[in-house]
């Protein structure tokens, strides 16, 4: 008789059997897991590295976040890409800083804006050498050449003078850079400058001269913590139709006769404002002509040059009336720089804080001027001699689109509040500004070849 099957033995095999087939189960899910961790830990670290190649690199930090009003998308051509990330980033923070910090224990933490610009590169670049921090804001529009103004920033970079690429209409980023470093001052300079151009953009007047700068003034009143004293360029351009000379700041500035006047205008009774309702301490300096080396290349002085040397006419301006000759009180740009200075180091605290008024402040006003006017005839002689060549001049009458006849200042105020006496005439200042130019511009061979006769080479070589 055939023995019945071993049941018990059969079930526990298929027990084994189960137990291998969970083994294997879990097996395979602990596997798949770890697969699925090791790819998202790889995608991640993927990420990562896109993202840090793609970030703009230290010294290219700019900020885009300009309101739509702002003129620099009309004119700027420098590249920029703004994250609030950027702003807070830690080298970002870094670079503020160092830059911002002063090397002397007594020195002044200054925000120059304006500092890609013809007046403020100079003024940072005296800040910085007697020790102040300085921190640079700038739109670098292209009003004019903006690689001018790049070169100029590698210069400032060379002296540690680091500048934010950005507007001073963009609030939160002002507030940022406030957070950041307790400014003592603000020299103010960024401005749309030039008188004939605002008939073609007159908005970019407004942006700038007037809406830049209540957006400057509202963060210097409210968010910063000390209340800075501010310091800034308003224009001889505001005596506009006064005919007393040499022009005081007590004269009428109330017939302007540019656009670009009146937003000065503006600026100085906007100044009063700010003073009167939150302490903020204020000094307006009003700049005759100023010139110089890393002029501006708008200015009659710059392109004349330029012309001269390529043999093109230049059309120079006799006064309305066809009997005299257009004068202007040109300013060599080291006596501006030192009228600047002067004005930062007179310039008592601001009273207030947080919005609110604490005491009266200070509010001055002052020209910066040569107190010598030239004719413009004149200076064109001046150039022709330190160049060599003979220009080809077109005389006209002045056309009645903003320029005015005369300037002529009297620095009286300056000199007795902060010891301003300017020391270059007009002829020394140009020979500078045509050593700087030649070489800037790589004319030096021309030089040697013939051009520029009254300019000694030697001289040329060792700018
Ligand atoms: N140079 C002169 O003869 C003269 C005469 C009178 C007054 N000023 C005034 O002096 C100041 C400096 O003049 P400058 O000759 O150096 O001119 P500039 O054009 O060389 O410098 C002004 C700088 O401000 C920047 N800027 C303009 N708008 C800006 C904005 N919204 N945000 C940030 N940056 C901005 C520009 O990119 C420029 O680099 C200006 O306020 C000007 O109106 C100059």
């Amino acid at each position: 008789m055939a023995s019945p099957p071993d049941t018990s033995k059969t079930t526990k095999l298929e027990r084994y059997n189960s137990y291998l087939r969970r083994i294997n189960t879990a097996r395979l899910l602990t596997l798949s897991s770890q697969l699925l961790f090791r790819t998202t830990i790889l995608a991640a670290l993927l990420l990562i590295l896109l993202f840090t190649l793609h970030h703009p690199p230290l010294s290219s930090f700019s900020f885009s976040s300009s309101p739509p009003h702002s003129h620099r998308s009309l004119l700027s051509s420098s590249s920029s890409s703004s994250t609030s990330s950027s702003l807070s980033s830690h080298s970002f923070q870094r670079q503020v800083l160092h830059s911002a910090t002063p090397r002397n224990p007594t020195g002044l933490s200054v925000l120059v804006t304006g500092a890609a610009g013809f007046v403020g590169s100079h003024c940072s670049l005296a800040l910085k050498k007697r020790g102040d921090g300085v921190l640079g804001l700038d739109n670098f529009n292209s009003y004019y050449d903006p690689s001018l103004k790049r070169s100029r920033q590698s210069l400032l970079s060379k002296h540690s003078i680091f500048i934010v690429d950005g507007d001073i209409n963009d609030s939160s980023l002002l507030k940022t850079l406030f957070d950041l470093t307790p400014f003592t001052h603000i020299l103010h300079l960024a401005a749309q400058a030039g008188v004939r151009y605002a008939m073609r953009n007159p908005q970019s007047y407004i942006s700038s001269n007037i809406a830049g700068f209540v957006s400057l003034l509202e963060v210097a009143a409210k968010s910063a913590d000390p209340q800075p004293s501010i310091v800034w360029a308003s224009s001889s351009s505001v005596y506009g139709l006064n005919v007393e000379n040499p022009f005081s700041e007590l004269h009428r500035t109330d017939r302007p006769a540019s656009l670009y006047a009146a937003t000065k205008k503006a600026g100085e009774e906007i100044a009063h404002t700010y003073n009167h309702i939150y302490g903020l301490s204020i000094t307006g300096l009003r700049f005759f002509t100023v010139y110089g080396p890393w002029g501006r290349p708008d200015m009659a002085y710059f392109f004349f040059t330029k012309s001269i040397l390529s043999g093109k006419p230049i059309t120079v301006f006799k006064t309305q009336d066809g009997a005299g000759e257009v004068a202007r009180d040109f300013t060599y740009i080291d006596d501006v720089v030192k009228g600047c200075l002067g004005a930062l180091d007179t310039a008592e605290k601001s009273t207030g804080s947080g919005g609110k008024k604490k005491g009266q402040a200070q509010l001055r006003i002052y020209n910066l001027g040569n107190t010598s006017p030239v004719p413009v005839g004149k200076l064109v002689g001046i150039l022709e001699g330190l160049l060599g060549v003979k220009a080809k001049k077109n005389v006209v009458k002045m056309p009645s689109n903003g320029d005015v006849p005369y300037t002529h200042a009297n620095v009286s105020l300056a000199e007795h509040d902060f010891g301003y006496r300017p020391t270059t005439d007009l002829a020394a200042g140009l020979r500078k500004f045509v050593k700087w130019y030649v070489q800037y511009y790589g004319i030096k061979n021309k030089v040697h070849g013939g051009v520029g006769g009254g300019i000694d080479v030697s001289e040329v070589a060792s700018v």
